[in-house]
């Protein structure tokens, strides 16, 4: 009997810790300040977590606080939150260029750096030896193996993906990937985080694409060769999905937000993992990309951009 009321005390203090991890969190670290970082620290902040952001890069550093600082207007013009709110905000955020610093005491790690799988082995490696080994750490690729992330650490169970979808403040959906050995408690926890800032997590498994870009980028990539094979114009694609398919925006306008060029390596990432030809990236998709052709972030790729003003004008490529 002593063995058994000792085995239930060990249980019971195995649970409440567990509980207390899950009821304190209250410090998190987001790795990058790009565009998906500065949106998760915006969120987390608001929702009165203390982030550390952190980016080797100072000016993406100050150009991520610019955008939380303009973000923030935006919902206090829609009343969305208040000035008091921004404020407080703004204060939860500290930034850091150095992963050890800005990683000291924090709870849970979101990884959003730029989607290269081994820039990424690297800084897990890294949290992997700066944190403690209860820190669970996420990843928000687009498309890497969680499972290939969780092999260079010492905790496969603790680590798992969070895709959040851009603008993060806005969009409702966090796609949770468990890798192969990501742990029920830690993923029940990352669906209870991130039903707390008010976001409706989906859980699916970790292969190529996980769901949301397993079902989009072949969309993407259809409308692309619809275009390529001259069945109909970019605004004929885009409208036809728009309109018949209540879409907000069209698949060619969508590519051109993504980036070309993240389109382009999610279907390799599909073509490699299934070692199926329907994911194969239409050839001018891959001319584009090759012509530093990628949408938005470069002024161009099915539309043209930077024009300064609301129309959508088809990119001269693709005038007829
Ligand atoms: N852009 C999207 O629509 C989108 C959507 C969902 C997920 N994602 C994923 O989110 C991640 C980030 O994408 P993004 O679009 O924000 O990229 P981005 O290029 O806008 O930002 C990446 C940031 O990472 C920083 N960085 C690079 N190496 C670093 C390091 N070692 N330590 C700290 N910071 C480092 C860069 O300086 C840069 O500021 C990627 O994994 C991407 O696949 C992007």
């Amino acid at each position: 009997m002593p063995f058994v009321v000792n085995l239930h005390c060990q249980f019971s203090i195995v649970f409440i810790f567990t509980l207390q991890i899950t009821l304190d969190m209250k410090k998190v670290a987001v790795i990058g300040a790009g565009t998906m970082g500065n949106g998760i620290a915006h969120t987390f902040a608001q929702f009165g977590y203390t982030v550390s952001l952190i980016d080797v890069a100072q000016s993406s550093i100050e150009k991520g606080m610019a955008t939380i600082t303009k973000n923030l207007d935006r919902q206090v013009a829609k009343e969305a939150i208040s000035e008091a709110d921004k404020a407080a905000t703004l204060a939860n955020i500290t930034t850091f260029n150095s992963i050890e610093e800005g990683v000291k005491g924090v709870e849970l790690v979101v990884e959003a750096a730029t989607e290269n799988i081994d820039l990424k082995l690297n800084i897990f490696r890294q949290l992997d030896a700066a944190t403690s080994p209860e820190v669970i750490l996420a990843s928000n690729t687009s498309s890497i193996s969680i499972t290939k992330i969780a092999s260079v650490t010492t905790r496969p169970d603790k680590v798992i993906g969070m895709h959040f979808m851009n603008p993060v403040p806005v969009m409702k959906l966090v796609e949770i990937i468990r890798g192969y050995s990501t742990s029920d408690e830690v993923t029940d926890l990352i669906m209870d985080i991130s039903r707390k800032l008010n976001k409706v997590p989906v859980e699916v498994n970790d292969y190529p694409g996980f769901v949301a870009n397993r079902i989009l980028m072949p969309m993407i990539n259809e409308a692309i060769y619809t275009l390529f094979e001259g069945v109909a114009g970019v605004e004929e694609i885009d409208t036809v999905m728009k309109l018949g398919m209540a879409h907000p925006m069209g698949p060619l306008q969508l590519a051109d937000f993504i980036g070309l060029d993240v389109c382009l390596a999610i279907l390799e990432v599909l073509h490699d993992g299934f070692g199926n030809p329907k994911y194969a990236p239409c050839p001018l998709l891959v001319n584009m990309v090759t012509a530093g052709k990628k949408g938005v972030k470069t002024g161009e790729g099915f539309y043209s951009w930077g024009h300064g003003t609301k129309d959508l004008i088809v990119a001269s490529n693709f005038k007829k």
